[in-house]
């Protein structure tokens, strides 16, 4: 068997977690594979909200294992956050969910490190979560974090406190005073406090050597779905650097945050808006500072789903998913908030770059390249709303044509549609 992928093409919130719940009756395992708490994915059903940022979006089906995978880093504390609220609507998610031995960990520290060197930055700040991801990839990389594994380990404590003390001199040299910095409302002791609190219940939670485990039960004819978190433009590599998350959030980022080689990767889908979003700084071409930009915001609910900032909103960019679709070898599109743009009476879609006049061949290194401007196609809207529509044949004409336009453009089929945020609003080829 092999691993299917699902992963956002744009800057994140794509609507993974509403899809990965749609599609896990069709799989065994659901794995996250990168990223942290700074995800935040939303499943809606049955009138319920939950929005999940370590646990993987396959938690709601008793009978899927849900990993959290090696690549992932864990704030324990957030992590059992979660699992208390699932437990508070009646769920039990400890029993099919399954923590890598090698994930690391976020320290307290490491959130402190994150507020601190942002707040440093000044206007240059990067508009990270603050949920520590930076520092603590910053350690795995730098060969100094702490994994799972090593919490049962008699040298956790003196690990533990060695690193804390050289983050604590990183935040007094940046002169970041941290005594009245809040943690999820707590000062620091508070936090620490209750992060070990968490540690000690993450030792009676499943752990494994998940990549044995995964490697076995494909070899077993079991189907695992990996699920991305944030965006191929937030990768490390690719996307618009510095303002990036710090993991690869790529196809390629499955291979090393699972432990699974590059043959057994199976159907990737890709997953984007109907239009763009991005939370935080960064170039964003497309973006809309007007009032189609605030119709866009109101009519999508686009505010963040781990921080409540409002999110940035622009047209659909095409050389930006092109390229989203070269670097993770997408099979299959999904097309997400569809709906949000039945207001509009005429829709832009971006379908290159210009400098001076000249469109551009290929991706810009540089997207914040301030000569750079979208170049748009402008379309119909459909004008009405998409609320009845319970099959691909009953989307009107507008839309079919902007799906075709983007088929084409893109040269792959988009073979679902979102039409709102419920599990049930989803329309399949
Ligand atoms: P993720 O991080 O990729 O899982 O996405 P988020 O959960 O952060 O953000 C997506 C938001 O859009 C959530 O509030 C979803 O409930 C909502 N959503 C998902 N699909 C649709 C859709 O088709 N239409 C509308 N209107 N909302 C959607
Ligand atoms: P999901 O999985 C949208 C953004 C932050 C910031 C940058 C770096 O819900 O799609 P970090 O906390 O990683 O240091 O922040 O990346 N960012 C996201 N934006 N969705 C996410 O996750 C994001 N995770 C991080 O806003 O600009
Ligand atoms: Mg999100």
């Amino acid at each position: 068997m092999k691993v299917d992928v699902i992963l956002g093409l744009q800057w994140g919130d794509e609507g993974k977690g509403k899809i990965v719940d749609v599609f896990t009756p069709r799989y065994d395992i659901i794995a996250r594979f990168q990223g942290g708490p700074n995800a935040g994915h939303t499943i809606i059903f049955g009138g319920k909200k939950f929005v999940l940022h370590t646990i993987p979006s396959g938690i709601f089906h008793r009978k899927t294992l849900n990993v959290i995978g090696n690549g992932v880093i864990i704030d324990p504390f957030i992590l059992f956050k979660e699992i208390d609220t699932l437990r508070e609507a009646a769920m039990e998610p400890e029993e099919n969910l399954l923590v890598s031995r090698r994930a690391h960990l976020i320290l307290p520290t490491h959130r402190l490190l994150d507020a601190a060197l942002e707040s440093a930055k000044g206007d240059s700040r990067i508009g990270s979560t603050l949920k520590g991801i930076g520092p603590t990839y910053t350690d795995k990389y730098g060969r100094n974090g702490v994994r799972v594994g090593n919490i049962t380990g008699s040298n956790f404590n003196t690990h533990y406190e060695l690193l804390k003390s050289g983050h604590l001199d990183v935040v007094r040299n940046l002169g970041f005073d941290y005594s009245s910095h809040l943690f999820d409302g707590m000062v620091f002791d508070e936090y620490e406090e209750r992060w070990f609190e968490s540690v000690g219940r993450l030792k009676r939670l499943k752990v494994i050597d998940s990549e044995i485990f995964l490697n076995a039960s494909l070899e077993q004819g079991k189907t695992i779905l990996a699920e991305g978190a944030q965006g191929t433009m937030l990768d490390v590599d690719f996307g618009s650097y510095p303002f990036v998350t710090s993991s690869n959030t790529i196809t390629a980022g499955v291979c090393s945050g699972l432990g699974i080689p590059p043959h057994r990767i199976g159907k990737i889908f890709g997953i984007f808006k109907a239009y763009c979003t991005r939370v935080g700084s960064g170039p964003f071409p497309t973006e809309l500072i007007d009032s189609d930009g605030d119709k866009l915001r109101t009519g999508g609910n686009e505010f963040g789903s781990t921080t409540g900032r409002p999110r940035r909103c622009g047209w659909l960019d095409l050389p930006a998913l092109k390229y989203s679709i070269m670097l993770n070898g997408i099979d299959s599109l999904i097309m997400m908030k569809a709906d949000v743009l039945d207001p509009f009476p005429e829709i832009n879609i971006c379908t290159g770059y210009s400098i001076e006049k000249e469109i551009l061949q290929g991706f810009p290194f540089d997207l914040s390249d301030e000569n750079i401007h979208p170049v748009y196609e402008r379309m119909s809207g459909w004008n009405r709303s998409l609320d009845g529509c319970k099959a691909m044949d009953d989307i009107p004409d507008a839309l079919a044509e902007y799906i075709r336009f983007i088929e084409k453009n893109v040269g792959l089929p988009v073979d679902i549609v979102s039409i709102g945020p419920d599990r049930l609003q989803t329309l399949q080829r």
